[in-house]
């Protein structure tokens, strides 16, 4: 439809069938308890000509189901217009890929694309138009379940998979097969609740949040996410969902956006909770005002805007404005001209698991997992060594982690004893489960309650010693232990945040007395967020980070553990030495008794490091590089001008490597204080065996930009020194002049 054509269909539309549009209904209107229903339900009764006139609905899963319900729906609404189909497409549809947190570590910005093309691709045949994604909010603080959703602590890095994740969903025109539309979340600053407590509290300065939360939803907006979701959280007591200065004056008219803006689940009706208003009629009038256009599965919109219109509190051209946002978002997806939207039983079933997106999800594996140590170079493996393979996931299938879609797949997902015997029938491997994933003495207090599903602990206390036992003998006649060990695949995401960040007791048990008779442990470390590892890292000689991995877990790991593939990733989230650290993460600001200044009065703990076990940027790989010295091109740098660094790099080990080299800056003295080290450029290398490789990056005045106390964007003259290195500790560094 042309934009005149949407605005005559707008004028068309009754005052109920514009309150429609702007609801978006829970699946279960439609099919009760089978949808996956998260954050607060609602049990509103709408008529069932309200049903009909609903804009949107969420968590409707499969094409029979979509296409039921579309059909049923056009033939019912006074003007025949389709609703859009939306769900939480996190990280793969029927193919599961590594969680988003993984997918950041690869440092490649065109695989988190590749991986959002292929969810679409699978989703879109399956009938779905939007996907609630990507999560682009800072994540520093372990304890929040829901860091696997994001890309970690650092902005700069953050921004650039929130563009290439919108752009692999949308492709350059969404009313093709093969996209949906991408909707960022959780505007804004939803990953600094205080204390990582799921729906707490955030309060952060403008320039802050200017500084390190906003940009990542900036950089999925100028990309063209088609959707904005607002957040749970309040901001210094604001709530997102009315927050007519971040909602209007930032996003509108600062940034330009003009995509549809959603609620998050029942966030509008949230703002009693908050304490912020008292009705749903004072709710829909602060989400109104902050042009909030979806409400998503709470109906203040729809029993408070009726009378808000009738006083004027409330004016016919605001609820004209969303409403047109809406029929907007519908004509870009093409509903109007193909109300089923490639929506095809017959093909989703083709798509789904198809052999582009498994081979992309088992690469993905040693892209997107983390070595954090390597000790002796004990990976990769020696085929010819007896080695033991003990812990509870050798024999999980299901590495898919928190958030993931497990009801859509073709093809089962395989676990690593029947990999390796597969690939390895000959040789002296044996394998022990050592435990199950869960004692029953770990402190999940509430996890069942939550979610409705159910998490098995290991209750009997005579089995969980003898399967000790038994993994305790196969290690003993080993050469080599792989324990496969770490958060369940279930405890990560929404309501999944935690005070304890280390593996499962039971778990830490059987580490414990494995490591008591052999040395040579390599740890297959699977988790949701970076754990409290100080003590299982100080005991084994390798650690090898896949988080969750998906689908091709088993097959991606066996490939990394006997080095057909060398993992390749670099850490996005630093691992604290101890939960006490939390938050904590590389970019910190100078502060009045810096460590630098060497005092007794330094900041920082007593009786614990300042720095973390692995920060930012770590992570091995299978061969060994050597920098050689860094090079700037100018020694000044003034406005129009730009600036080039470059350092040769040689790979000295024995394989050729992929390297990823990163570029930090300090602006030593400014009118604010700025980090000790901020991510400014990154790259990642194939280097040859004995080879050497110049990397050259480009910086700019625009790069050293920030924040001032006035907010403005500015850079100021002064020193700004540049490091290049394979991570955030790298100390050596040149200087130029900005003038
Ligand atoms: C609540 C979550 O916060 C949000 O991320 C998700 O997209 C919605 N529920 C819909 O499931």
């Amino acid at each position: 439809m042309t934009e005149k054509q949407l605005i005559e269909l707008l004028n068309d539309l009754s005052f109920e069938e514009k309150i429609g549009e702007l609801q978006q209904l829970s699946g279960r209107v439609y099919f009760g308890d089978d949808g996956i229903i998260t954050g607060v339900d609602s049990n509103e009764n709408l008529t069932e000509q309200e049903v009909n006139r609903s804009g949107s609905v969420i968590n409707v899963v499969g094409p029979d189901k979509i296409l039921k319900v579309q059909k049923n729906h056009i033939k019912n609404h006074p003007h025949h217009i389709p609703m859009i189909f939306m769900l939480d497409i996190i990280h793969g549809f029927g193919t599961s890929f590594p969680t988003p947190l993984a997918q950041s570590c690869s440092f490649d910005p065109e695989l988190v694309k590749e991986i959002a093309h292929e969810s679409a691709v699978e989703a879109c045949n399956a009938g779905l138009h939007v996907t609630f994604s990507p999560m682009v909010d800072i994540c520093r603080d372990a304890r929040w379940g829901r860091v696997m959703e994001g890309s970690g602590e650092d902005p700069y890095l953050s921004s650039k998979m929130a563009e290439a994740a919108v752009l692999g969903y949308q492709g350059d025109d969404l009313s093709k097969e093969g996209t949906i539309a991408a909707c960022v979340k959780h505007f804004a600053a939803y990953g600094m609740v205080e204390a990582g407590r799921e729906y707490g509290t955030v309060d952060t300065s403008e320039r802050f949040l200017r500084q390190y939360y906003l940009p990542s939803y900036k950089a999925a907006c100028d990309a063209g996410s088609a959707l904005l979701m607002t957040a749970f959280n309040a901001n210094g007591g604001v709530p997102s969902t009315g927050d007519k200065h971040l909602l209007v004056d930032i996003l509108r008219d600062e940034w330009g956006y003009n995509g549809a803006v959603i609620t998050d689940y029942g966030s509008i009706r949230s703002m009693y909770s908050h304490g912020v208003t008292k009705n749903a009629k004072e709710s829909a009038k602060l989400a109104m005002d902050a042009q909030v256009d979806i409400e998503m599965c709470s109906y203040c919109y729809h029993n408070g805007l009726p009378e808000l219109v009738k006083t004027g509190e409330i004016s016919m051209e605001q609820i004209d404005r969303a409403v047109l946002r809406v029929l907007q978002l519908k004509n870009k997806l093409g509903l109007f001209e193909n109300p089923y939207r490639f929506t095809d039983a017959k093909k989703s079933l083709e798509v789904i698991n198809n052999k582009t997106a498994m081979d992309l999800a088992q690469k993905a594996v040693s892209k997107t997992s983390v070595l954090l140590k390597n000790e002796d170079k004990i990976l990769p493996l020696k085929k010819e060594e007896k080695i033991a393979f003990i812990g509870p996931y050798v024999y999980e299938n299901d590495m898919y982690g928190g958030w993931s879609i497990r009801n859509q797949r073709k093809v089962e997902p395989r676990n690593i004893e029947t990999v390796v015997k597969e690939k390895y029938p000959q040789n002296e491997f044996v394998f022990e489960q050592g435990s199950e994933l869960l004692g029953a003495d770990e402190p999940i207090l509430k996890y069942d309650r939550a979610r409705g599903s159910t998490l098995e602990f290991e209750a009997d206390a005579t089995a969980r010693k003898q399967k000790i036992e038994k993994a305790v003998k196969a290690a003993k006649t080993a050469d080599t232990v792989v324990m496969c060990i770490g958060e369940h695949t279930k405890v990560g995401g929404e309501l999944a945040a935690k005070a304890y960040i280390d593996i499962p007791k039971i778990q830490k048990e059987l580490f414990d007395a494995v490591a008591a008779v052999n040395k040579n442990i390599v740890v297959v470390l699977f988790d949701h967020r970076p754990l409290d590892i100080t003590d299982i890292s100080k005991k084994s000689k390798a650690v090898l980070n896949v988080w969750f991995p998906g689908i091709k877990a088993a097959e991606g790991i066996v490939d990394m553990l006997f080095g057909d593939a060398a993992p390749t990733g670099r850490l996005t989230m630093s691992f604290p030495y101890t939960v006490g650290q939390c938050p904590i993460y590389y970019s910190q600001l100078p502060t009045d008794h810096s460590p630098v200044i060497e005092s007794v009065y330094a900041t920082g703990y007593i009786d614990c490091q300042l720095t973390p076990l692995y920060s930012f940027g770590e992570g091995l790989t299978y061969t060994d590089f050597e920098y050689g010295e860094l090079k700037l091109s100018k020694e000044t740098l003034s406005q129009g001008e730009t600036l080039t660094v470059s350092i040769d790099i040689k790979n000295i080990g024995e394989r050729d490597g992929v390297e990823t080299v990163q570029l930090y800056i300090r602006d030593i003295f400014a009118s604010v204080s700025r980090p000790l080290k901020e991510l400014k450029g990154f790259k990642k290398v194939e280097i040859h065996k004995g080879e050497t490789v110049t990397v050259e990056f480009t910086l700019t005045p625009e790069d050293c930009m920030f924040y001032n106390t006035q907010l403005e964007y500015v850079w100021e003259p002064g020193e700004i020194q540049v490091f290049v290195g394979p991570n955030s500790k790298i100390e050596k560094f040149k200087s130029f002049e900005l003038v």
